[in-house]
């Protein structure tokens, strides 16, 4: 009985082995990091900039510490990728734009 039980735990590791070569690689798409100084800002000021800089009522989005409440509450996150109205008007950010700001957000909106 217990060299039975050893063949069926034997057998079922062999098969978790052979599921385990099925399963997708896991998503290289933000191993590098994101920098906001050299990316985030640069992709905002050209993009929402015109609407969203200095004494815009609609929030500075140039300055970080504005966008990073707008980051925090969601509300960033649902303009850009859920209701995709942002930027208002204009054509919708390419898709290595919105990897770079879902990367940035993904590893905590830093200053960096
Ligand atoms: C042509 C002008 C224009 C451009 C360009 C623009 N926005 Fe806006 N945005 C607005 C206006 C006007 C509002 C306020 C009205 C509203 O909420 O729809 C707004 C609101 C927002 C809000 C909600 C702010 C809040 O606190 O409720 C976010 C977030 C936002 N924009 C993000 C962006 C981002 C990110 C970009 C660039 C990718 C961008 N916008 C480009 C005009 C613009």
């Amino acid at each position: 009985m217990k060299r039975v039980f050893l063949i069926l735990t034997f057998a079922s590791f062999l098969l978790g082995s052979c599921t385990f070569e099925n399963v997708e690689p896991m998503s290289t798409e933000c191993l590098a990091p994101v920098s906001y100084s050299t990316d985030i800002d640069t992709i905002i000021s050209v993009k929402c900039g015109g609407c969203h800089g200095v004494g815009s009522l609609d929030g500075n989005l140039t300055d970080y510490a504005v966008l990073k409440t707008k980051v925090e509450s969601g509300i960033f996150k649902t303009r850009v990728f859920i209701t995709k109205d942002m930027p208002q008007g204009g054509p919708a950010l390419p898709e290595d734009e919105l990897s770079k700001l879902k990367c940035w957000m993904e590893q905590g909106a830093l200053n960096n």
